[in-house]
């Protein structure tokens, strides 16, 4: 079973509790946005290894520390998962991106594919797929699935909010990918929008509503 953080820090709780305003506009969304995507990877690299190297400072000789493993690939879900690769790439520059395409259908709230680019060593990587929201799940799900089929097999998943709802199916279809949540929220409604949330994320990075 992959394991589900959620994050407990004060600083990213109000920030998130600041963008779920519906007076907040795109500016101020889409640049918050990138801020908890940061202090959020900060937290999901927690576990990455590190190896030992001898170093020269200016004074004298050391062992200093290295990251060691896999390189890092982070994957935005297309469109609103873009606005979180900033903030990713602050932490961790080097990181290659990737790009998978998915919308949900308005009526049947089924992802619709339409594009998947992903760096071509993507199977030797530490991957770390970013969308704002987790509501049914069938979005992270087919896109963790296409990661999947190019060969993918170290995946985490990050999003800014979660409903219950998405979590299980994530846990039931993903078992191997652990899950970093920014807020976990009560529900999801009879247009599968999460409750409280914050409305649709896309439209509020963008300025398309
Ligand atoms: C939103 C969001 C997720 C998806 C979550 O994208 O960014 O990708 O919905 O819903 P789910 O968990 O029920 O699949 P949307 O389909 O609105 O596309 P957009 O990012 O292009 O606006
Ligand atoms: N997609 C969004 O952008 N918001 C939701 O609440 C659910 C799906």
């Amino acid at each position: 079973m992959s394991k589900v953080y959620v994050m407990d820090h004060p600083v990213v709780r109000h920030k998130i509790d600041y963008i779920r305003r519906k007076e907040v506009g795109t500016k101020d969304f889409r640049q918050i946005v990138g801020e908890i995507a940061s202090f959020m990877c900060y937290e999901a690299t927690k576990d990455l290894k590190l190896k030992d190297v001898r170093i020269e400072t200016p004074i004298a000789s050391m062992i200093g520390k290295e990251l060691s493993g896999r390189k890092l690939a982070i994957v935005p879900i297309l469109r609103a998962g873009l606005g979180m690769v900033d903030g990713m790439l602050n932490m961790i520059p080097s990181a290659k991106v990737g790009h998978i395409g998915l919308y949900r259908d308005p009526e049947t709230f089924q992802p619709v594919e339409y594009y998947c680019k992903l760096p071509a060593d993507i199977s030797e990587r530490e991957v770390f797929v970013v969308d704002p929201m987790l509501a049914t799940g069938g979005s992270s799900v087919a896109a963790i699935s296409m990661l999947k089929e190019k060969g993918a097999d170290h995946i985490r998943f990050m999003c800014i909010i979660a409903a219950p709802e998405g979590v299980a199916l994530m846990q039931k279809e993903h078992p191997d990918v652990d899950i970093y949540i920014g807020a976990l929220d009560e529900k999801l409604n009879e247009h599968k929008y999460i409750i409280p949330g914050l409305g649709d994320a896309g439209d509020r990075i963008f300025g398309t509503k």
